[in-house]
């Protein structure tokens, strides 16, 4: 009990500390700070990035410098920007299912940082996989561009909601299992919230995908060197979850 209390104490004081840091992101880069303006300043400003998650996502590209990022969940730009400035000689794919989202972006995104971006569109819907579940449907992406693979670093922020039937889908993102035969050895899962499809990745991919941090607001994973050259070779390596995932829902 005092060990978790520790723990908790030391993740908090961890917590706080990042956060200051990310205040410092913002003050050292005029850059970032600007063009973050020009997004968060726009009628559809509200649904962009927190900045202290746009700082935490910069310090990380500065960390691992990625040349090849896939963001799924592009909205109106403002994450990708970002990191175009924070890794200025990669590329990024940023998928996207509004139409109108991308039309934003386009005209939002200072031409510099634009070059750099490939914004594409992608209808969202729902799947399942039953190596993981046949009880649990995902949302994803119908067109991933895997043509652009292998990725080294990816961020799920998207598919938002959508309507079906006059009903509201809203669903665990599971592109990252399609996916996982795509990401290089090593590549960088950033997710932001999004808690319950971080706990099927736990769960469910460890063989494939390690866990580097997850506190309240985002998870990083980190690509393991175990091949996979077709989704079909994935294995769920625990024997009593692969049980329960064959008897019972995982979600009751
Ligand atoms: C959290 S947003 C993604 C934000 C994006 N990564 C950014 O920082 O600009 C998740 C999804 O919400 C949807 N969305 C974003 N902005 C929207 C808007 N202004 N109106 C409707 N849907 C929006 C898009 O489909 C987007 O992929």
């Amino acid at each position: 009990m005092l060990n978790h209390i520790a723990h908790k104490i030391q993740q908090i004081r961890g917590d706080l500390l990042e956060k200051k840091q990310h205040r410092s992101i913002f003050i050292a880069n005029p850059k970032l700070a600007e063009v973050y303006a020009i997004f968060k300043n726009s009628p559809e400003g509200e649904w962009i990035i927190g900045k202290n998650d746009a700082a935490k996502l910069y310090g990380l590209l500065q960390t691992y410098a990625p040349q090849n990022i896939l963001e799924l969940g592009g909205g109106i730009g403002a994450s990708a920007a970002i990191m175009a400035i924070a890794a200025p000689g990669g590329k990024i794919t940023s998928i996207e299912q509004f139409e109108k989202c991308i039309d934003i972006a386009k005209k939002l995104t200072p031409p510099d940082i634009l070059k750099n971006i490939n914004f594409s569109y992608s209808e969202a819907h729902a799947f399942k996989n039953d190596l993981i579940s046949p009880y649990q449907f995902f949302s994803g992406y119908k067109t991933l561009p895997i043509q652009d693979s292998p990725f080294d670093f990816v961020i799920i922020d998207g598919p938002g909601y959508w309507l079906e039937n006059n009903q509201l889908v809203k669903l665990p993102n599971g592109d990252i299992i399609n996916l996982l035969p795509r990401l290089a050895a090593g590549c960088k899962i950033y997710i932001d919230g999004r808690k319950q499809a971080v706990g099927i990745y736990k769960r469910f991919l460890r063989p494939y995908l390690s866990l580097i941090k997850e506190n309240k607001q985002y998870a990083l994973f980190e690509r393991t060197s175990t091949r996979l050259l077709d989704i079909g070779e994935i294995k769920i390596e625990d024997a009593e979850l692969a049980m329960r995932r064959a008897t019972t829902p995982y979600f009751d």
